[in-house]
């Protein structure tokens, strides 16, 4: 079988932790691009260093020039400005917008065929604009928020019940910003809803209700740690589940920022759903049911992220 080609748009730290793991799990080999590049190649060489000590044969080759990509399988966008303390992710649109809309030019000319998952803030949007300038089919074309924001909720939610992440599932829909909205209802302990497990005595209301908020501002928390920017071991195992689930037709359910036609209620606008991932890459929508409340949360999610899209257009890039 053909080895798979991965470029990762983007060779900063999340770039570097992406090659690394697509290294140690075999994933393919990788091109590394960044407009930096000796970063880029410094990077790549030092990570394929790794190889003969981890035990993997990845090719790993860093670019400056977008035609390095061509015929790319995957490629994982995290090209742009992280947010730093203070800011908002939604703060980073105007700076982040020029260079994602170059990155949808070079992917549209050399990696037509790609699944594309966007890891660049604010996502949604960013996402949005990667899809619309592109041309690819938004099937796709994803945005990696939900996987990560899940992968905090079950974390929380493991050490709150003191059992193993392993066990505990957990769901984040609604755009990745302040608004976004872990369901607890659609959480569970080895299958047990989190409202049983506070009904049988495990939790509280207060406790879990404080898991949420924390949750939601999961991002910042790490951005106000780091001092210098944001995340990026979580991030970038987020968009690897996905990748991983792209190359190996797992058709693995995860939250992942889609393309809405309808589904939700909601029109040609990204936001994050839970959807099934396969080799024809979102091939499944799920709708799940929702509560009154929930509901209501929900729309304030997609309003933040049609009200960024509407700020999008009036930059004109
Ligand atoms: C995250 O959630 O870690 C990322 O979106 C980065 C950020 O700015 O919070």
């Amino acid at each position: 079988m053909a080895r798979k080609k991965i470029a990762l748009v983007g060779a900063g730290n999340i770039g570097g932790t992406l090659a690394h793991l697509i290294g140690l799990k075999e994933l393919g080999d990788v091109v590394l691009f960044d407009v930096f590049a000796g970063v880029a190649a410094g990077k790549a060489l030092d990570i394929m260093q790794s190889g003969p000590v981890d035990g993997f044969d990845s090719k790993m080759v860093g670019a400056a020039d977008y035609a390095a990509i061509e015929g790319a399988d995957v490629v994982i966008v995290t090209a742009g400005f992280p947010r730093l303390p203070g800011m908002t992710r939604d703060d980073l649109l105007t700076k982040n917008a020029e260079v994602i809309t170059k990155v949808a030019e070079g992917i549209k000319t050399y990696a037509p065929n790609a699944f594309v998952i966007c890891i660049t803030n604010p996502l949604d949007v960013m996402v949005w604009v990667l899809q619309q300038k592109s041309g690819l089919p938004p099937e796709k074309v994803v945005g990696m928020a939900g996987v990560l924001d899940s992968a905090r909720f079950r974390l929380f939610l493991a050490e709150e019940f003191g059992v193993s992440v392993e066990d505990v599932t957990a769901f984040v829909l609604g755009g990745h910003g302040d608004t976004m909205v872990p369901l607890t209802r659609y959480s569970t302990v080895a299958g047990i809803p989190v409202p049983d497990l506070i009904k049988m005595g495990w939790s509280t209301q207060e406790k879990i209700d404080a898991i949420v908020t924390r949750t939601a501002n999961g991002g910042g928390e790490i951005v106000k740690l780091l001092e210098k920017g944001s995340a990026f071991y979580a991030p970038a195992a987020s968009a690897i589940a996905m990748a991983e689930s792209y190359l190996k037709d797992k058709k693995r359910v995860l939250p992942c920022a889609v393309l809405l036609n309808g589904q939700y209620g909601m029109n040609d606008f990204y936001v994050g759903v839970p959807v099934v991932i396969g080799d024809k890459g979102v091939e499944k929508i799920v709708e799940v049911q929702f509560t009154e409340a929930e509901k209501a949360a929900f729309d304030k999610s997609c309003d933040a992220v049609k009200k960024l899209i509407e700020d999008f257009k009036k930059l004109g890039v």
